[in-house]
């Protein structure tokens, strides 16, 4: 069976610049995230610092243009000092968010050495959990100060004479959440995360600061969260973090893939809540949106249930993800290509073995789970304007959502390589949909390839030396007067290259 679905797509909607930022990606100390993952020394692929470059060569194809470090949760206990200077004095410490031992072989300096390795900025958190306002800004002024002071000297004698000059800052993680260090109230952090960024904006004015909005829409105190914070917050952030995390727990497909609508809705009510209180505020400021956790995570849950107490670097949160979850994240990602007028960061959480598109096996291999593919599609091809498709799709309805659309999709369009790329995701379980689009405005523009990502088995994983789910560009899409052809499979994430 076949469903029918319209588009129009017209280079003048645009819906924004993206920013490549949105690609961005994390690396948290964390299960084998960092150890093991990034980092292992003795790998026959180890550089001279002990990163592999298996691992650097993959993430290189994902084209990551920023990582967010090193936490997550961790932050929220972490002395940074404990991770610069000599390696053989830097201490063992409890980390008391994922009940490990951190050894601090790896902190700041070696980060950002990884860092350049793959060609990306760091998107720094700071501690607001157990510390505050000293410590972030002294850490500013190591990283970013060049030098004649305490802690810009330190950093060059620690090797690094010139400053990391890292633009963009968190701060704090999820300080509404009770699970983490140092929990607070809206006001506390807000009043915290205020004076923090005042200071850290004196050491460097050229800096960029997130302060923490809710850990998902669904906490009891969100939106309220985040009017209180940016009450407290508003002249001294640029931008509200968002966090979210899906999980097909229930096995119900349709109401899974429809996941995303919620993401919508969490963007949507966030950029709601910013505007009031720049309402409120007569402000002529917009605070932007970095949306630095998000992805599919529940495969590990029970797994991390019986993980040894303060074992060093043991594997935690190794979702193994299935071919459903490669059609989630896809559409994850329209999401927020959708709202790239205002959301400017994205982190997908995580990047190696910690919820990640990349798993490694101990001095073996490292390989691409199924989330590699639209991550890196959208990361590599979205580069460009966000376009608004005028789109007309036949609907479902799942056990929480209504109107779901089966036909989900972005375009993106690059003015300077004279391409666009339509990103689209087919929600039917069963029937192939036949997408007609009017793209008249795009004259001359032809097929260059269709990328489709299908398999006929939802719960399909890729393992090691066993790759299942890989796209393949055998997609039929064509373009004749103007007006595009394509079938989308059934269940199926596709990418549809134009140009001329
Ligand atoms: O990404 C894993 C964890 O999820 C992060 O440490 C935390 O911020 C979130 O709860």
């Amino acid at each position: 069976m076949t469903i029918k679905a319209t588009m129009t797509l017209d280079k003048e909607f645009k819906i924004g610049e993206i920013d490549n930022r949105i690609y961005g990606s994390f690396i948290e100390h964390l299960g084998r995230a960092v150890y093991e993952g990034i980092y292992e020394p003795g790998h026959p692929s180890a550089d001279e610092q002990g990163f592999r470059t298996d691992v650097i060569e993959l993430v290189k194809q994902l084209q990551v243009p920023l990582v967010r470090y090193p936490g997550g949760n961790f932050v929220s206990g972490y002395n940074w000092e404990d991770g610069v200077g000599p390696v053989a004095n830097r201490p063992r410490r409890l980390d008391l968010a994922w009940r490990t031992t951190e050894t601090n072989e790896i902190g700041t300096n070696e980060f950002m050495d990884w860092a350049k390795k793959i060609n990306a900025e760091v998107n720094m958190a700071v501690n607001l959990g157990t510390r505050g306002i000293d410590a972030a800004r002294n850490l500013v002024e190591y990283c970013n100060h060049p030098s004649g002071s305490y802690w810009s000297d330190l950093r060059i004698s620690h090797g690094y004479k010139d400053p990391h000059k890292i633009k963009t800052w968190c701060l704090g993680n999820e300080m509404d959440g009770p699970w983490q260090i140092g929990h607070k109230t809206a006001t506390e952090y807000g009043r915290l995360a205020a004076e923090t960024a005042k200071s850290m904006r004196w050491v460097d004015p050229t800096i960029e600061l997130v302060a923490c909005g809710s850990s998902n829409r669904h906490m009891k105190t969100f939106a309220e969260w985040e009017a209180t914070v940016l009450e407290h917050t508003y002249d001294h952030v640029d931008f509200i973090s968002l966090h979210t995390y899906y999980g097909n727990r229930d096995n119900d497909l349709g109401n899974y893939l429809a996941q995303s609508l919620d993401m919508d809705q969490f963007i949507y009510s966030v950029i709601a809540t910013a505007d009031y209180i720049k309402a409120k505020k007569r402000s002529k400021k917009t605070i932007n949106l970095s949306f630095d956790e998000w992805n599919v995570w529940f495969h590990s849950n029970d797994a991390d249930k019986q993980i040894e107490p303060w074992s060093i670097a043991p594997p935690q949160l190794e979702d193994i993800y299935t071919f459903e979850d490669a059609l989630l994240v896809g559409s994850m990602l329209i999401s927020m290509i959708k709202r790239a007028d205002r959301v400017k960061i994205a982190c997908l959480a995580q990047l190696v073995n910690v919820i990640a598109p990349i798993m490694t096996e101990k001095g073996g291999e490292a390989w691409k789970q199924p989330i590699f593919y639209p991550y890196m599609h959208a990361s590599v091809l979205g580069r460009g304007v966000a376009l608004n498709s005028i789109v007309s799709s036949p609907k479902y309805d799942s056990k929480d959502f209504t109107d779901v659309p089966y036909l989900d999709t972005v375009s993106v369009y690059n003015e300077e390589n004279d391409t666009v790329t339509i990103f689209a995701v087919n929600r039917h379980q069963t029937d192939t949909l036949s997408l007609q689009a009017d793209i008249r405005s795009f004259e001359g523009y032809k097929v260059v390839e269709h990328i489709v990502l299908e398999n006929d088995d939802v719960k399909a994983t890729n393992q090691i030396n066993r790759s299942n789910v890989v796209p393949h560009s055998n997609g039929d899409a064509s373009v004749d007067g103007g007006q595009l052809t394509a079938h989308l499979p059934k269940l199926s994430w596709n990418v549809i290259r134009l140009g001329k």
